[in-house]
């Protein structure tokens, strides 16, 4: 890895950079002994035939309603690609919506070139790169799409002589403009939906857009900055990845890979909090060099204002938004909400970590129909997902007692509270998604490759347990649990997993994956997941696209649609060689779903020049709804 230079590295690999496993000899150890375990397969799929939790077994119905050929999936999966290219099955249609560069107003019509990409003086006036997270709403009869620009490549950004890194202010200024949120209108033509330029309502939120800390850090001294001595005002929302609406129809924006922003130009300053965080040495865009306010060495205070979920008004462009630190701060995935059956308001958020944690944020106050909800996200209880091995689990509060910390630490330093309440280690916890037509979450664990290999950055040991079964993962799982008594507010619940993804081809043991998994619909590394409102589970893969070794015969990486009631997995969607799939909407008719295609290889879509990270619209050529 030191002969790589850090923007090359994946944020997984960053993550590991910054805490770098043992050695590699024991690592493989490690893989071979797991692989070599034979009876532990029985002993995982057992979650699905011996002890059924949600009324039937899992996975046995799920061999039954294959051999009834009882798929409700209204179109034939498709195969495989390893083309630089879009795939959706016969009978469907895909079309870009918008691409990296795009102009989101007439003045940055022709902006992006082939060649040079986006001057800095027009960055912050077109589409960001790499689409992540989405969510779409009608404002005033109008359709609007949130969308977020995860992270940069700043080597398709830059001047090449750059080799990736800014050597100016300027490029600083460029790179932190591609990123953020955007707001844009949209509108169905005669060549379907495209972007309405110069809606009032499209919004570009980027490093720089002031934002409030809201809820109980504000004005807390562990947020005070040199430029915000009171602690209340904060510049941008960083690497925002996954997202959610709230029930009052605003959009969540989730802060992940904030650490890798800053740095540290001259001495560090001290704290157990850096180092479980991944915060320390050289940022990745060397931000540090050019603004005092990514220095750790000069604002120890900074890093503690991002990693949040924020949330954004977009039927207001000069609404502030808003931080919403009552929620937590960690390398937050998505924020999925629900109304739980007590009234009460309940968000499911991953960390997505090698070994971190699943949390729930619980409001003290109810919400009804109609009512604005903000300040429920300003009031209210934090708990760590526990996973017993029977298949219970329950909320473990995160409180002065339970932690041993203030109720301030307990919001900044949010794994360190996980670790000390006991909660379970998962494997990378991505995307929540809650069916709309019973009470059930689904989490994606994506893979972890340090599963019963070296703890998490905390110490906290990482051996195998229930929802996390495989040593050294690298296929990843889906755990889904069922709230006691329907009520997502509750403390306990019972689990199973959905779906443990495999290569069946390539193994016959515990990695051939669950039995819902096989050689027409294996995936790898699950991640983006969404309900549509038909009550299916689209899943989206983040994983190795090379199709060799483990990963043979899996291609580029896809979008999959799956039954939760039989298990049933069919693959509805391939992106180009390089992509992976981020983000998922519906338009308001539900006959169009919107994806993301973020970091794709080649020259794709324009087939020349720079590859350019794409919101893709999809529809059924019978015009009828598909989700
Ligand atoms: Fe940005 Fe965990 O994906
Ligand atoms: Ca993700
Ligand atoms: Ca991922």
């Amino acid at each position: 890895m030191a002969d790589k230079s850090l923007i090359d590295l994946s944020w997984d690999d960053f993550d590991e950079h910054r805490d770098p496993r043992p050695d590699a000899n024991q690592f493989d150890a490690v893989v071979e002994r797991a692989i070599s375990r034979r009876g532990f397969l029985g002993g995982a799929l057992a979650f699905g035939s011996g002890a059924a939790v949600f009324g039937t077994g899992l996975m046995s119905s799920t061999t039954a309603s294959r051999a009834e050929g009882a798929s409700k999936f209204a179109f034939a999966p498709i195969d495989t690609a390893t083309d630089f290219a879009v795939h959706v099955p016969e009978g469907y249609k895909s079309q870009v919506l918008v691409r990296w560069g795009d102009a989101l107003w007439s003045e940055a019509d022709g902006a992006y070139s082939a060649e040079s990409g986006v001057p800095v003086e027009m960055s912050d006036k077109v589409f960001g790169e790499n689409t992540d997270g989405m969510e779409l709403f009608v404002i005033d009869g109008k359709e609007v799409i949130t969308v977020n620009s995860e992270y940069v490549n700043p080597k398709i950004n830059l001047p090449e002589a750059s080799e990736g890194m800014p050597q100016t202010a300027d490029e600083v200024r460029l790179l932190k403009n591609m990123q953020g949120v955007t707001v844009m209108e949209i509108a169905r033509g005669d060549n379907g939906y495209h972007v309405v330029k110069d809606s009032p309502l499209n919004r570009r939120i980027t490093h720089e857009t002031e934002m409030n800390i809201a809820g109980p850090l504000a004005g807390h001294d562990l947020v005070k900055t040199s430029a915000d001595p009171e602690g209340r005002t904060v510049k941008g929302t960083m690497n925002n990845c996954g997202a959610g609406k709230t029930l009052w129809n605003t959009y969540l924006t989730c802060e992940e890979n904030f650490n890798g922003y800053f740095g540290a130009t001259g001495e560090m300053p001290e704290g157990e909090g850096y180092k479980r965080y991944g915060i320390g040495g050289e940022g990745r865009y060397a931000y540090e060099k050019f603004d005092p306010r990514y220095d750790l060495s000069k604002e120890p205070n900074e890093p503690h204002r991002h990693g949040f979920v924020t949330e954004i008004n977009p039927a207001d462009p000069t609404s502030m938004p808003q931080k919403r630190s009552a929620l937590g701060r960690f390398k937050h995935e998505n924020a999925e909400m629900v109304h739980a059956a007590d009234g009460r308001v309940v968000v499911y958020m991953g960390d997505d970590e090698r070994g971190e944690y699943l949390y729930k944020y619980v409001s003290n106050g109810t919400w009804a129909e109609g009512q604005d909800g903000g300040d429920l996200l300003n009031d209210g209880a934090l708990f760590v997902a526990k996973f017993n091995d029977d298949q219970t689990g329950e909320w473990l509060p995160l409180t002065p007692e339970t932690t041993g910390m203030d109720a301030a630490e307990i919001l900044v330093f949010t794994r360190m509270a996980a670790s000390a309440a006991g909660g379970t280690t998962m494997d990378r916890p991505e995307w929540v998604a809650c069916n709309p037509l019973k009470a059930e979450g689904y989490c994606a664990l994506t893979n972890n490759k340090n599963r019963g290999v070296k703890p998490n950055a905390g110490g906290d040991d990482t051996s195998v347990n229930g929802p996390n079964p495989r040593e050294a993962n690298r296929y990843g799982q889906i755990v889904r649990w069922a709230p006691e008594a329907g009520n997502h507010a509750a403390d306990a619940f019972t689990w199973d997993l959905y779906v443990m993804a495999g290569n069946p081809t390539v193994h016959d043991d515990a990695y051939a994956g669950s039995s819902n998994v096989n050689a027409g619909n294996m995936f790898n590394s699950p991640d983006g997941m969404a309900f549509s409102s038909d009550g299916m589970l689209w899943i989206q893969t983040d994983g190795d696209y090379k199709n060799e070794g483990d990963f043979a015969g899996m291609g580029n990486n896809q979008m999959l649609i799956g039954d939760p009631e039989t298990g049933e997995i069919a693959r509805f969607m391939t992106v180009p060689y390089g992509a992976e799939v981020t983000g998922l909407c519906w338009s308001a008719d539900k006959k169009v779903a919107f994806a993301g295609v973020q970091h794709p290889g080649g020259s794709w879509p324009d087939g020349n020049g720079k590859p350019r990270s794409s919101v893709v619209a999809i529809w059924r050529e019978d015009g009828a709804e598909i989700g």
